[in-house]
């Protein structure tokens, strides 16, 4: 069965069905109302990264909807350290649940688990590659805060070249008409391959190495953490570590609508001054990973959201 490899996997009307039903799932998400659309149904966790957001987030969206799940655990405390490989290893959580969510250090590993698997794969993040899910609660927070996803200004800042979340998020954007603005150092641009798939897909893109001067005409600004761990060379990362530290006084001019938004963890991108600004949007983010991904996993363990949940319409 197919799963959620990359945004190629979804039309846009997919996407924003999904959207719908995420809505109307909120008071579940939140726990206001118990709807246990997926009893009996098995979420399998395999994150041989770390995560905090997404493996977390997967396993309060199957609980809020009354399913069940089995995680891998620490990597080393499971049978990869005895060499165990992965196709092996999607052969044993295959026949041991119905749906699994996988995060893996390579590029291209969850399409090769969905190659290896019956059960649909989520991919929560292959290296440098994709972060699908992610994208689908970006563009849920997007949706809310604005409205509508079409025809928005967006700044996506920092590493885009190892940036997997912009990476999927660029994507879909772009498939929405937005225009987009890349500002990141020099070392860390959006890799030509995916700029020329966007540019292919219709895509307006500036490049600049300065975050600050169209901020004021953004509807988001979505951050990223430099991440350390994907560059070989630790003298590559120092020269780029801090290259953008956003403070609540950058803020001064921008639209009142305008959110800011981060896949987190943080390190420095973002000051703790702008948590308290109307602009913040990150931990509002985190929470609609549940929505989302209720909504995903309904979506693909075929199973329909209502109409109408706790008394709404
Ligand atoms: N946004 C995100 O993927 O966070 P985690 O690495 O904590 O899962």
């Amino acid at each position: 069965m197919p799963g959620l490899i990359t945004m190629d996997d979804l039309s846009n009307e997919e996407i924003l069905s999904i959207l719908d039903d995420a809505e109307r799932l909120l008071p579940v998400a939140k726990g206001d109302h118990y709807l246990p659309l997926l009893q009996g149904k098995i979420l399998g966790n395999l994150f041989f990264e770390p995560s905090t957001r997404t493996r977390m987030s997967f396993e309060t969206a199957m609980k809020r909807l009354g399913g069940d799940v089995v995680n891998l655990g620490d990597v080393k405390t499971s049978s990869v350290v005895k060499g165990e490989t992965l196709f092996d290893t999607i052969q044993m959580v295959d026949g041991y649940t119905d749906i699994i969510a996988m995060r893996h250090p390579r590029q291209g590993a969850a399409q090769y688990a969905q190659d290896a698997a019956r059960v649909p794969i989520l991919n929560g993040g292959d290296g440098a590659g994709h972060h699908p899910t992610q994208t689908m609660l970006d563009l849920f927070t997007i949706r809310q805060a604005h409205g509508r996803l079409e025809g928005l200004k967006v700044i996506l800042a920092g590493d885009l070249r190892y940036g997997r979340t912009v990476h999927s998020l660029s994507h879909a954007l772009t498939r929405f008409g937005c225009e987009l603005i890349f500002a990141s150092p020099e070392l860390l641009k959006m890799p030509r391959d995916i700029v020329t798939d966007l540019n292919a897909h219709g895509a307006n893109i500036t490049e600049t190495e300065d975050l600050l001067s169209t901020i004021d005409t953004a509807d988001v600004v979505y951050m990223t953490r430099i991440q350390k761990e994907r560059f070989a060379d630790e003298d590559e990362y120092t020269k780029v570590a801090g290259a953008y530290k956003l403070h609540a006084s950058n803020l001064d001019g921008c639209k009142e609508s305008m959110i800011i938004m981060h896949p987190l963890p943080r390190v420095d991108e973002i000051h703790p001054s702008v948590d308290a600004t109307r602009h913040a949007r990150y931990f509002e983010q985190a929470f609609n990973g549940v929505v989302a991904r209720m909504s995903l996993l309904c979506r693909l363990l075929n199973v329909e959201v209502p109409a109408s949940i706790g008394g709404e319409a």
